[in-house]
């Protein structure tokens, strides 16, 4: 399934054995693997820098709310999926191209109880299998990073929305000095998997595809930050010089980290002024 540049991103995320390494490093922290609350699984689950902490703080600047219904792209292995349904009241649909993600997200979920509120769906991002206007809030969470066609992304992104409808991202992006140079990234093991605009070409990007700016910070320093201090790999992730050349790139001006919240406008001008 997919275009081959999905299937190897697919076969970049989805390691063989990936269920039992959870429950492993569930039962050495001391959590029960058939039943984990959410709160024990966020130290495997949350697949981008500063795990639970930029979650909460993407869902606040979304203004996440209870009922929301609430599409994760690229949503992995569920984790943010999971915070959005238990402390946010949302119901969550993750759609994601790493068939095992879906599948031991799915079986996570089953185990922490939230299985009603959140679904995983096996597929593309540029092909969002949903109907228009069926989200109220899409999220994407270091998820775009392997996508090369942003535009159709975005349009996409843009069809599932309900008008009036948001578009939250923690997004890695290129940096002043251009993309990264150091592979492997924890996105991709080398370029031919990498695909980061500059802010100035991601945000043109979403506006092409309608979608209005609301908020964009710079997070930067605060991903440097956490980088310097993060402990070893998690079970689902990749290998701890990934992680290393990620902090050299940015301190390199290759790449950025940002939060932002964009919304499809409640009505939109076509081009010929009308409504
Ligand atoms: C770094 S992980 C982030 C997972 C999750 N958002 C999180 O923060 O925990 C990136 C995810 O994006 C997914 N992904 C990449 N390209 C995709 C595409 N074209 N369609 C759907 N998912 C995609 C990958 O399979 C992977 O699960």
């Amino acid at each position: 399934m997919g275009t081959p540049g999905e299937r190897a991103v697919g076969e970049h995320y989805g390691r063989e054995g990936l269920e039992e390494r959870i429950s492993a490093a569930l039962r050495s922290a001391g959590a029960d693997p058939l039943a984990p609350s959410v709160e024990e699984l966020h130290a495997v689950d949350q697949l981008h820098t500063r795990g639970v902490r930029a979650t909460l703080e993407l869902a606040e600047l979304a203004g996440a709310s209870p009922g929301e219904r609430v599409l994760d792209v690229g949503g992995g292995l569920g984790g943010p999926a999971r915070i959005l349904a238990s402390r946010f009241g949302c119901r969550v649909v993750v759609l994601d191209v790493t068939e095992e993600f879906c599948r031991v997200g799915a079986l996570l979920t089953a185990r922490a109880g939230l299985g009603e509120r959140v679904l995983f769906r096996h597929g593309s991002a540029l092909e969002i299998p949903f109907p228009d206007a069926s989200f109220d809030l899409a999220w994407t969470q270091h998820s775009t990073m392997n996508i090369p066609d942003k535009d159709r992304l975005y349009r996409e992104i843009h069809r599932v929305l309900k008008p009036g409808g948001r578009l939250a991202m923690h997004e890695i992006l290129a940096g002043p000095s251009g993309p990264p140079r150091r592979f492997p990234l924890p996105w991709a093991a080398s370029p031919a998997l990498s695909h980061l605009l500059p802010p100035n070409r991601m945000r043109a990007s979403l506006s092409r595809a309608g979608l209005r700016e609301l908020a964009w910070s710079d997070v930067t320093p605060q991903t440097a930050e956490w980088l310097k201090t993060r402990s070893s790999g998690r079970p689902s992730g990749p290998p701890p010089e990934a992680f290393a050349n990620l902090l050299l790139s940015i301190r390199e001006g290759r790449a950025t980290a940002v939060q932002a919240l964009l919304e499809r406008p409640e009505a939109q001008l076509d081009g010929n002024g009308s409504r």
